[in-house]
C-alpha cells in the first residue's frame, strides 16, 4: 500500500496530484487550510469511489504548531510514508507576520517544507524508496535569500518574498541531499505557468485578471504540470537529488544549490526556530561540523 502526504492538497496542483494518487489505490493525506476545500475534496474523492482512503486535516502550516500538529497525526495514521508532495503557497501583497512573527511567505512556502521535510523522517524510514517533491521554481536565478534579513523587515515585497522562499527551496534540496535527517530522495519541480487560482486570490483584482487572462491562453492545465510528480510516486528519482523544470533537468551546480548556502540556511532555519518557537521533535539534528 503507498502513503502520499500532500501539503497544500486542496487546490491547483496539490488537488490534481491527490485525485491521480486515489486513482491509483494510495492512499492519501492532503492539508489545506479552508474546511470547504477540504469537504469538496472528501466529496470528489468518494465520487471516485475512495472516500475511505483520503485523509484531509486541516491546518495553518505558515505556524510551526500547526506542522508539528500535522506530523503527529500523520504519524499516527501512517506507519510509513512514500511521498511528500509540498506545494502549499500563497501570495502576501503586503507584509503579513504569522503568530511565530515571521514573515508569511518565507513560514509557509519555505519554512513549513524544511519543517514536513524533516519531521516526517521516520515514516520516510520505513517505506521502500521514500521521495519528497518540492513543487516550486527549481533553479531560479532571479532573487536572493537575505541571510541578514530573512523575515523581511526591510524593503518587503510580494515577488521579491516569492522569490527569497523559491531560492530557499532549492538550498533545502541541497541540504536534505547533503545532510540527509531521512533516506527520502528529493526532487525539485518547476511546473511553469499552470492554471490555478488560488495563488491568484490575494492579489489586486487588476493583476489577477491579467495573469487570468494570460493563464487561458498560454498555461498547462493543473492535471498537465501535476503528472511528473504523480509518476514519481512510482518511480522515485534514483539520485538523493533531483531538480527539473517543466520536464527538463536542472543543472544541480547552479548557485541556486550551493552547498555553503545550503548549510548556511538550514543552520539559521534550525535557529529561527528555536528562537521564535522552542524545541520541537520537527527539527532534524543539528550539522556536525564541516558535514553539508
Ligand atoms: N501556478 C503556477 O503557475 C506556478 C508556477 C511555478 C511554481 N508554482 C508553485 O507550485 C506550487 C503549487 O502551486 P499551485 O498554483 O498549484 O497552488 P494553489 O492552486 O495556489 O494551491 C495552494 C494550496 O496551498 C494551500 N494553502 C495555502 N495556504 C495555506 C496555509 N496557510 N496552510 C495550509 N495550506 C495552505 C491551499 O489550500 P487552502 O486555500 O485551503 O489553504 C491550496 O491547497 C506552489 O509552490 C507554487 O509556488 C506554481
Amino acid at each position: 500500500m503507498t502513503t502520499v502526504v500532500v501539503q497544500g492538497g486542496t487546490d491547483g496542483m496539490g488537488r490534481a496530484a491527490v485525485l491521480a494518487r486515489l486513482g491509483r489505490g494510495d492512499t492519501v493525506v492532503a492539508i489545506g487550510s479552508a474546511p470547504e476545500k477540504g469537504r469538496r475534496l472528501a466529496e470528489e474523492a468518494a465520487a471516485l469511489g475512495a472516500g475511505d482512503r483520503l485523509r484531509f486535516i486541516r491546518a495553518d502550516l505558515s505556524s510551526i504548531a500547526e506542522n508539528e500538529r500535522v506530523v503527529a497525526e500523520v504519524r499516527e495514521r501512517c506507519p510509513a510514508v512514500d511521498a511528500l508532495v509540498l506545494c502549499a503557497n500563497r501570495q502576501h501583497p503586503r507584509r503579513t507576520v504569522t503568530a511565530d512573527g515571521l514573515e508569511a511567505t518565507f513560514a509557509l512556502y519555505y519554512l513549513s517544507r524544511y519543517l514536513l521535510g524533516h519531521g516526517l523522517r521516520a515514516a520516510f524510514d520505513a517505506a521502500p524508496a521514500p521521495v519528497v517533491v518540492n513543487i516550486a521554481g527549481a533553479g531560479l536565478t532571479a532573487g536572493a535569500v537575505r541571510f541578514d534579513d530573512l523575515n523581511l523587515e526591510r524593503g518587503y515585497g510580494p515577488i521579491r518574498a516569492q522569490l527569497q522562499a523559491g531560492r530557499a527551496n532549492d538550498l533545502l534540496g541541497r541540504s536534505m541531499a547533503d545532510a540527509p535527517s531521512s533516506r527520502a530522495h528529493v526532487l525539485l519541480y518547476h511546473p511553469g505557468f499552470t492554471r490555478t487560482a488560488g495563488g491568484l486570490a490575494a492579489l489586486p483584482r487588476p493583476v489577477r485578471a491579467v495573469i487570468a487572462a494570460a493563464g487561458r491562453v498560454a498555461a498547462r492545465s493543473p492535471q498537465e504540470a501535476a503528472a511528473p510528480v504523480v509518476a514519481a510516486v512510482d518511480d522515485p528519482p534514483a539520485r538523493s537529488l533531483t531538480a527539473v523544470d517543466r520536464g527538463r533537468p536542472v543543472d544541480l551546480s547552479l548557485s541556486t544549490f550551493d552547498p555553503a548556502k545550503a548549510r548556511r540556511l538550514a543552520e539559521a532555519t534550525r535557529d529561527l526556530v528555536l528562537a521564535r518557537y522552542g524545541p520541537t521533535p520537527l527539527l532534524p539534528e543539528p550539522l556536525a561540523p564541516g558535514a553539508g
